[in-house]
């Protein structure tokens, strides 16, 4: 049995309500009812973690990083900002893949730069939720 964890950074505990313009009408709550459901007769196990606090992001990194199979990363904010999230991401064995609801390149050029993308094995962004989904599909 594959184990992955989805990890959201700051701010996306409001998703659903949090400028629906740009990140959607779904809460993450729904949509992982969703994502379950999608992988339920799949050989995965799927854990989902939230935090605002970019120290509680690096201890979920540390616990799960040598133990899981793959990281679904989503570091919001912190992705332009956290060399800390960039050290925890080489520091560790699990593969993490970054994901970003809205096209950050069509966005604020401080956007643009993501600390994350050269320590991860691969990006998706644009995509919405749907991001996740293939991010999932790509560990099985
Ligand atoms: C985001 C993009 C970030 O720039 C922003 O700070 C977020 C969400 C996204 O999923 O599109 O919080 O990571």
């Amino acid at each position: 049995m594959l184990r992955v964890i989805i990890i959201n950074g700051p701010n996306l505990n409001l998703l659903g309500r949090r400028e629906p313009e740009i990140y959607g009408e779904d809460s993450f709550e729904d949509f992982m009812i969703y994502l379950k459901g999608k992988f339920v007769d799949s050989d995965v196990e799927l854990t989902y973690f939230q935090s605002n606090h970019e120290g509680e992001l690096l201890d979920k990194l540390h616990e799960v990083g040598f133990d899981y199979d793959g990281i679904v990363l989503n570091a919001g904010a912190y992705t332009h900002t956290s060399i800390a999230i960039a050290d925890a991401i080489s520091g560790i064995e699990t593969p993490v893949i970054e994901v970003h609801i809205s096209n950050v390149h069509k966005r604020e050029t401080f956007r643009h730069h993501s600390y994350v993308s050269p320590v991860a094995e691969g990006v998706i962004v644009g995509f919405g939720l749907r991001g996740y989904e293939l991010a999932v599909e790509y560990f099985l």
